[in-house]
């Protein structure tokens, strides 16, 4: 018998299940194509003791020791929902479904309610890490009852990446919490990436090869810049397209696709009163992007920057990069600080930054500072106010201004740096220019406005 179930042999989910049978556990898997399962099972070399192919959801139910426990690793969105479905009367009360996808949080706390009506658990839980992590470690978000987790734990442990021998795996609070959090991780994994490439467009219009500032990044992934997507930039940018020799970005249609996480946290950000302008930023360029025939007939119709780019140095960019990402992260972590204080998750959010120390797609080496401060307290709860960030910003955004300003002088795209500049700038501005707002509602709706010189609401004769 079987003590966990997985159906949805895809990257993901063949990756988790070989990393289970990796851990000792015994795993019955399921694919909608059941070929797919015993073909798997064939190349999956000695592990191939510890699977079993189930041809349906009746067999993969007969396999599993109870209560039983399946994983969906299954395309997000109704797919979801179908597996549930077909694999729901083959589950007794008591049993578990643990949603590993990538999914909204909102259809998490849809569908856990819906089951616990049935008697059925349900986990939704965040797995990072790509292929490579889900097989050999993944950072691991757990959301749902505490108790349905606990059958699970230690199998989730076991497969988890580790850091300092702790795993990367935690229950971070009911419901949807778990998927939320993976939701703000790609959120901040969109802004990061975006970053990198905006300050790789900066090097590459200095006229710095891709090899040349693959080189920078492997330089700079040895200081505080330090985390997988600066590594795995460098080493993309090193590469060459084998069929022609060029620098394999240079092959590569400026295009990128996304499959919803971005936006997601956008969407929940803006519902809960928050904004998010570096992962909006993000969100943004790859939309743009997808609009390539638009932006070759733009490139002839409107006219460009007079000035050519002023020589910027790679130390300002490494620095701008730093402030930016601190940044990006301080605005990720206020979300997942409003939708713990909106849905009373109680998210510890030291222990969110610990877990994404190792396994995950945005590890750096600036989680550990940031679990740090997080435990210390942050300052009217902003990260970027903690003392570490806010010298390191004090250090580092001249820097990110000088950048900025460079681009926008040429002409150079970089709505995520300049979004972070501008969040930085407007939240340390006592006093702003939304007055002027103030003014402007009151004189069109008469919304009212208060006064700086006393209590109440007041309205004014604008004419
Ligand atoms: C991870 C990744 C993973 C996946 C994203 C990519 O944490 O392992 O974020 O979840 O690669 O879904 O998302 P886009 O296709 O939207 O870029």
């Amino acid at each position: 018998m079987a003590r966990i179930g997985l159906t949805g042999l895809g990257t993901m989910g063949a990756a988790l299940a070989l990393n289970m049978a990796d851990r000792g556990h015994q795993v019955a898997v399921h694919n909608r194509t059941a070929a797919r399962a015993h073909e798997f099972i064939e190349g999956a070399g000695p592990l191939a003791e510890r699977l079993t192919a189930a041809e349906d959801f009746k067999a993969l139910a007969a396999a599993l020791d109870r209560p039983r426990a399946v994983i969906l690793m299954v395309p997000a969105g109704a797919p979801v929902d179908q597996t549930i479905e077909a694999l729901l009367p083959h589950l007794d009360k008591g049993d578990l479904i643990i949603d590993a996808g990538n999914a909204d949080f909102n259809e998490t706390r849809r569908r856990e309610a819906a089951l616990a009506v049935q008697g059925v658990d349900f986990i939704g839980m965040g797995v990072s890490g790509g292929e490579e992590g889900a097989r050999h470690g993944p950072s691991i978000m757990v959301g749902g009852p505490a108790e349905s987790y606990e059958p699970i734990r230690d199998i989730i442990e076991s497969i988890a990446a580790t850091y300092q021998d702790s795993p990367c795996a935690a229950h971070l609070g009911p419901d949807g919490a778990g998927h939320f959090v993976k939701t703000v991780h790609n959120g901040i994994e969109y802004a990061d990436m975006q970053l990198i490439a905006e300050t790789y467009g900066i090097l590459r219009a200095g006229g710095q090869t891709p090899a040349h500032i693959g080189e920078l990044f492997e330089e700079w992934n040895r200081g505080p810049l330090h985390s997988y997507l600066i590594e795995i930039s460098g080493r993309a940018l090193q590469t060459a397209d084998p069929d022609t020799g060029e620098p394999m970005v240079d092959v590569i249609l400026d295009r990128a696709g996304q499959k919803g996480t971005g936006r997601w946290t956008l969407i929940e950000a803006l519902k809960l009163g928050q904004s998010a302008t570096t992962i909006e930023a993000a969100v943004a360029a790859r939309s743009w992007s997808s609009m390539k025939e638009v932006r070759v007939a733009a490139e002839e119709i409107l006219p460009g920057a007079a000035d050519a780019l002023h020589p910027v140095l790679d130390t300002d960019l490494e620095c701008a990069l730093l402030a930016a990402r601190i940044i990006a992260y301080g605005q990720g972590f206020s979300l997942m600080q409003a939708a713990s204080d909106h849905f009373e998750w109680s998210l510890d959010l030291a222990r969110v930054a610990e877990i994404w120390r190792a396994g995950c797609i945005i590890r750096s080496a600036l989680l550990d500072d940031i679990a740090k401060e997080v435990r210390d307290g942050l300052p009217h709860g902003l990260l970027i106010l903690a003392p570490y960030f806010a010298k390191a910003l004090g250090d580092h955004v001249p820097a990110l201004r000088r950048v900025v300003s460079a681009a926008v002088s040429a002409g150079l795209p970089v709505p995520a740096l300049a979004a972070a500049l501008g969040y930085h700038d407007t939240m340390r501005r006592g006093r702003g220019t939304t007055d002027l707002i103030q003014a402007q509602r009151d004189f069109f709706g008469r919304h009212g406005f208060e006064r700086v010189d006393r209590e109440g609401s007041f309205s004014a004769d604008w004419n």
